[in-house]
């Protein structure tokens, strides 16, 4: 029997115009909305909404309403919201999504009947029994209560059913009733509405890894025996500092080959805070090719967004020092990462991006050797993302980066150069030159036999310990070499040489026993620093 709510939540093009006719008329939107680029490719773009801010405030439940074509509860379609205690069953904040979600022509997903998290303890206190019946009556009771709605098309009926390494979480539910809650719980969601779309949900399941495989074993078996597993949710909370997981489009292929829909359930792409054009432009890339990984597959039936405003996210208080992971900023600015979404699903590079990167900050030197330096620069913002920096001494060439940093090798001793900086993005628009700065390489040490290396041993708020180690291409009976910091350091003690001042340039001269250094030898001297600043102490530049 053809069933309008499951060709919705597969994402069939076909139905969406009698969709806007059954459903009140949705308020205006922008046809360049999120949601219009999506349906246009038959996806869901969503966003997971919390109850106050939905009550309250006006540029929230606007955005939520013209963005996105599917919601799914942040919160309140959980057990400890819905059932708090037995058999007393509160719907207001549920019923509130759901009539957002009808006045805004929105499919809903149910989010989530059994979970170990945010469950109260009454449910945790039950014994085997008494449990099984509670779940149960849970699910028909919240399954039920919009099994006839046309908004709500999909459940999470389970939700991280798995520990970090792929077994069976060990959780109340499994040791009070075994796996076989798992095959239990989605008999029931069935028999509680029948045309709902039925998931399985967790994390770090998004790549191709153990635990994704312990998933895709459980959804083989369970379909094997004729459980009503329909839907795989991908949760997706990512995080730039650990890398885009391996294989996403491959992994939901494998799934959609055993005929399930997969979802991006709750899509978030954490920082460590503060945000910069780079980390954005990261995050951006990251939003782009989980977009991208669902457009492929035809059976992955759209993205949930945790959240979209950095004003509403669970990161910062689940993840201390991390933040920013949502598309919208925390004053409802479109952020890098809302163009990326948008762009992906509008059809990426089918209009030709013509706008250049920004130019670049004008590099800092720090490092300068007799035949290297190291530039660091502020980094430039672009429409799409910046995909790397070409560093330029008048029209040559001297290296290029990803990042908005760059040691240059293969300098020639004391010579002078006077760099700039270029930015460029996928499409090969080239920013502004960057201004120039200048530095001169020095000659080595004496004889130009030596050259010195820095590196910082230790650190705490307000003083380090530095190290130099100087190397001899030839034997030399003595070396000196000089650290120039920026204002506010100072060197209050050293070692193993000699120490003499001028301003923030600090010349070390070998001691007597150490000035001896033959061919291809070296000699170390230290000392500890005093500085003003926090975070990483300056690196000095050597001469
Ligand atoms: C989070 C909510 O965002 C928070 O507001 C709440 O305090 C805790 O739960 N996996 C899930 C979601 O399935 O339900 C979680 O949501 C995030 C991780």
């Amino acid at each position: 029997m053809f069933s309008l709510r499951r060709a919705i939540s597969t994402g069939a093009l076909a139905v969406l115009p009698i969709i806007a006719a059954l459903l009140p008329a949705a308020p205006a939107h922008a046809a360049d909305s999120l949601r219009d680029h999506a349906a246009a490719r038959g996806k869901f773009v969503g966003a997971a909404l919390a109850t106050s801010p939905l009550a309250g405030e006006t540029a929230y439940r606007t955005i939520a309403g013209t963005e996105f074509n599917q919601i799914t509860a942040e919160n309140a379609m959980k057990w400890d919201a819905t059932e708090p205690s037995q058999n007393q069953f509160s719907w207001s904040a549920a019923d509130a999504i759901v009539n957002f979600a009808t006045q805004n022509g929105q499919q809903v997903h149910g989010h989530t009947l059994v979970w170990h998290s945010q469950t109260p303890s009454w449910v945790q206190n039950l014994g085997a029994d008494a449990l099984r019946s509670a779940m149960r009556n849970h699910i028909a009771q919240v399954a039920g209560r919009y099994a006839a709605n046309p908004a709500v098309v999909s459940w999470d009926v389970v939700n991280e059913v798995f520990d970090d390494s792929g077994n069976m979480r060990d959780s109340f539910w499994y040791q009070k009733l075994g796996d076989g809650y798992i095959a239990d719980a989605f008999r029931a969601a069935r028999a509680a509405d029948p045309d709902a779309r039925l998931c399985i949900n967790d994390y770090n399941v998004e790549g191709v890894n153990a635990k994704s495989t312990a998933m895709y074993n459980l959804v083989k078996s369970l379909r094997a025996q004729n459980v009503p597993v329909d839907c795989v949710g991908l949760q997706s909370h990512l995080a730039i500092q650990y890398g885009f997981p391996g294989q996403v489009q491959q992994n939901m292929q494998r799934f959609a080959d055993l005929g399930v829909e997969v979802r991006v359930t709750e899509l978030d792409i954490r920082l460590q805070t503060p945000r910069d054009a780079s980390k954005d432009a990261q995050q951006a890339a990251y939003y782009t090719n989980m977009v991208n990984a669902c457009l492929a597959v035809s059976r992955c039936s759209g993205i949930t967004i945790w959240g979209f405003t950095d004003k509403y996210s669970w990161v910062p208080d689940t993840f201390p020092g991390q933040g920013a992971a949502l598309i919208y900023d925390e004053g409802y600015n479109r952020k890098p990462a809302y163009t990326a979404v948008h762009d992906a699903l509008a059809g990426g590079g089918t209009t030709p991006d013509t706008t250049p990167p920004t130019a670049p900050g004008t590099p800092a030197v720090s490092a300068v050797t007799a035949s290297g330096a190291t530039l660091t620069w502020a980094a430039s913002t672009d429409n799409r993302a910046v995909t790397g920096y070409d560093v330029y001494a008048g029209t040559l060439k001297l290296g290029s980066s990803a990042s908005s940093s760059l040691t240059l090798t293969g300098l020639s001793p004391q010579s002078a150069y006077t760099v700039h900086v270029v930015a460029r993005d996928a499409a090969g628009n080239l920013s502004a030159a960057s201004g120039t700065a200048s530095f001169t390489t020095s000659a080595g040490q004496p004889g130009g036999a030596c050259a010195a290396t820095y590196k910082t041993v230790n650190s705490w708020q307000g003083g380090f310990q530095g190290e130099v180690t100087v190397t001899c291409a030839t034997a030399v009976t003595g070396w000196k070499t000089t650290l120039t910091y920026p204002a506010g350091v100072g060197v209050t003690q050293s070692w193993s040489s000699t120490l003499s001042t001028s301003g923030t340039a600090f010349t070390f001269t070998n001691a007597a026993w150490n000035g001896a250094v033959p061919a291809g030898g070296s000699a170390t001297f230290g000392f500890i620093g005093s500085w003003t600043g926090s975070g990483t102490p300056p690196t000095p530049v050597i001469s």
